[in-house]
C-alpha cells in the first residue's frame, strides 16, 4: 500500500538516471559520521535489544521454508504496523517491502531473508525449533530481527531522512532464488542501491568484513541419470553397468577444475550424491548422480555447465550407457558471483569505520558459497558483508549450516545500526546533482 504514494513520484526520479552520482564522502566537518554511532547507541538501547532478541526467538522456534514464510511474514507486518511504517505485501508470495523516509528519491535497499533450512536442530535450549526437520540454521532468524531493529531506528530518525528507505524482507535463500522472485515483481524499480549483510559464527562480533569484486561464488546444481542394462551381478557380460559407468563419470568430472580450469580462477565440483542398487547381486537399470559447481565468473560458470553435460554424456557413452543431465532439479536457478560494488565498497568503509573503527571494518577472503543476493547486485549497484558474532570467552560456534548452529544475540546492535546508518547515510550523500529548476524543466516537457 505505501507503494502506490510513490508512484506519482517515480518519472521524477527517472530523470536522475539509473545510477548516482558520488559526492565526495569525506565525513568529517558535516555531521555525517556521527550518524553511525548515534545510531549504535541507540540500537544497544536494552529496549530495542530485548525486542531484537524477542523477535529472533520466536521466528527461530517456529521456522519456515522458503516460499512458506507465512508466520515469519506475518509477524514482520505486525511489527511495521505497530511502528507505522507503510509495506507492500505479498511481493514473491511472502515477502514484504516497507518504506521510510520522504517517498521521494533517493531510494535506497537494505535486505534480510527469511528461510530456514530443512534439517533437525540438535541443540538443547529454550527456544530450540519447534518444529521437527526444520532448523534456522543459517541465521535468517537473526536477519529479520535485525532489519526490524533497523527499521525501528529509521523510523524514530525518519525526519533527518533525505530520500526512502526502502526494507526488503525476501523468501527463499537457500535455494529457491527468493531474490530473483522480488526482482521479477518489480521491488528494484527505482532503488539506487541495496545493502545486505550475512552473521558470521568465525569472525569476532564487533567487527565487520568483505571487500569490493566477488566474495562469493556463483552456484549451480546438476543431477544426472546414468542408464544401463539391470542383470545378475554374476553374469556381468548379460548387463551393462552403470555403477560402474557412474563411477568413471565422478572420476573424470573432477579432471575438469584439476585439468581444464585456470588454477588461479578459483572453481569447484562435487558430486555429492550417488544413488543406485540396493541389492548385493543385482547390477542396477540405472544410477542418479547429483552434485553443484561454483565459479566466481559468469564465464567460467558457463563453460563448467557445458563441459558437465560433455563429460556426463561422453563418459558413460564409453561404458555404453545413455546419460540425461538435468540442472534443474535441486534448486530452480543458478546463483550469480555475489559481486560488491567499488563505490559502495568505499562508502561501507567510511560508514563502518566511523561507527566500529577502522581496525574492526577488515578485509575478506572470498569463498565458494553462494548468497541469492548477488540476483540484486546483477541489476543495481550493491554491496554485501559479513557481521562478526565470535565471543571468545564464550567459546566457538558451530558453523552456518550446522545442527549446533548457534547466534550470538549480542551482534544484534551492530548489525541494526549497520543497516540504518549505510542507509541513512546514502540518502544524505548520493543527493542527484540535478537542480530542482532542471527537474522542473525536463518535468513540463513529459
Ligand atoms: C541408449 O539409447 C539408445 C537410443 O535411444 C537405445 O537404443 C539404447 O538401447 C540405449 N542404451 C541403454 C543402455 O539404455
Ligand atoms: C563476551 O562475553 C562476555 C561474557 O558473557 C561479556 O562479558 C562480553 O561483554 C562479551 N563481549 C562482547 C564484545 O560482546
Ligand atoms: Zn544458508
Ligand atoms: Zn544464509
Amino acid at each position: 500500500m505505501g507503494y502506490l504514494k510513490l508512484v506519482p513520484f517515480i518519472f521524477i526520479l527517472n530523470l536522475f538516471g539509473p545510477t548516482p552520482t558520488f559526492s565526495d564522502s569525506s565525513s568529517t566537518s558535516n555531521g555525517l559520521s556521527e550518524i553511525p554511532k548515534r545510531f549504535l547507541q541507540y540500537a544497544k538501547n536494552p529496549e530495542l535489544f530485548d525486542w531484537m532478541v524477542g523477535i529472533r526467538r520466536k521466528i527461530h522456534e517456529n521456522p519456515e521454508l522458503g516460499f512458506e514464510e507465512v508466520e515469519t511474514s506475518k509477524l514482520i507486518r505486525t511489527e511495521l504496523d505497530k511502528m507505522g511504517i507503510p509495506y507492500k505485501y505479498p511481493v514473491a508470495v511472502t515477502g514484504v517491502i516497507g518504506f521510510i523516509g520522504t517517498g521521494r528519491g533517493p531510494f535506497v535497499g537494505i535486505r534480510a531473508d527469511m528461510d530456514a533450512l530443512s534439517m533437525q536442530e540438535m541443540l538443547e535450549w529454550e527456544h530450540k525449533s519447534r518444529i521437527p526437520g526444520k532448523m534456522h540454521a543459517c541465521g535468517h532468524d537473526a536477519h529479520v530481527a535485525m532489519l526490524l531493529g533497523a527499521a525501528k531506528i529509521l523510523q524514530e530518525h525518519r525526519e533527518e531522512l533525505k530520500g526512502t528507505v526502502v526494507l526488503f524482507f525476501q523468501p527463499a535463500e537457500e535455494g529457491g532464488g527468493g531474490a530473483k522472485e522480488m526482482i521479477d515483481a518489480g521491488a528494484l524499480e527505482n532503488v539506487n542501491a541495496i545493502f545486505g549483510l550475512h552473521v558470521a559464527p568465525n569472525l569476532p562480533v564487533g567487527e565487520v568484513h568483505s571487500r569490493a569484486g566477488p566474495i562469493g561464488a556463483g552456484s549451480g546444481f546438476f543431477e544426472a541419470v546414468i542408464s544401463g542394462k539391470g542383470g545378475h551381478a554374476a553374469i556381468p557380460q548379460h548387463s551393462v553397468d552403470p555403477i560402474l559407468a557412474a563411477s568413471n563419470v565422478i572420476v573424470s568430472l573432477q579432471h575438469l577444475v584439476s585439468r581444464e580450469a585456470d588454477p588461479l580462477d578459483p572453481q569447484v565440483i562435487t558430486v555429492a550424491k550417488f544413488q543406485g542398487g540396493d541389492a548385493f547381486n543385482v547390477i542396477p537399470d540405472s544410477v542418479i548422480i547429483g552434485g553443484t559447481f561454483r565459479a566466481f565468473s559468469k564465464r567460467s560458470f558457463m563453460q563448467l555447465q557445458q563441459r558437465i553435460v560433455e563429460v556426463i554424456t561422453g563418459q558413460a557413452a564409453v561404458q555404453r550407457c545413455n546419460a540425461t543431465v538435468n540442472f534443474f532439479t535441486q534448486a530452480k536457478i543458478f546463483y550469480p558471483p555475489t559481486i560488491n560494488h567499488q563505490g559502495l565498497h568505499d562508502y561501507y568503509l567510511n560508514v563502518a569505520g566511523d561507527m566500529l573503527g577502522s581496525h574492526k571494518v577488515k578485509d575478506l577472503k572470498p569463498v565458494m558459497g553462494s548468497e541469492d543476493f548477488s540476483f540484486y547486485q546483477e541489476v543495481i549497484p550493491g554491496y554485501f558483508f559479513l557481521l562478526g558474532m565470535e565471543n571468545e570467552t564464550r567459546g566457538r560456534l558451530e558453523s552456518l549450516h550446522s545442527p549446533y548452529f548457534q547466534v550470538n544475540e549480542d551482534a544484534f546492535p551492530y548489525g541494526a545500526a549497520l543497516h540504518a546508518s549505510l542507509a541513512a547515510r546514502y540518502l544524505l550523500e548520493f543527493q542527484p546533482e540535478v537542480s530542482f529548476s532542471e527537474v522542473k524543466k525536463h518535468h513540463d516537457e513529459l
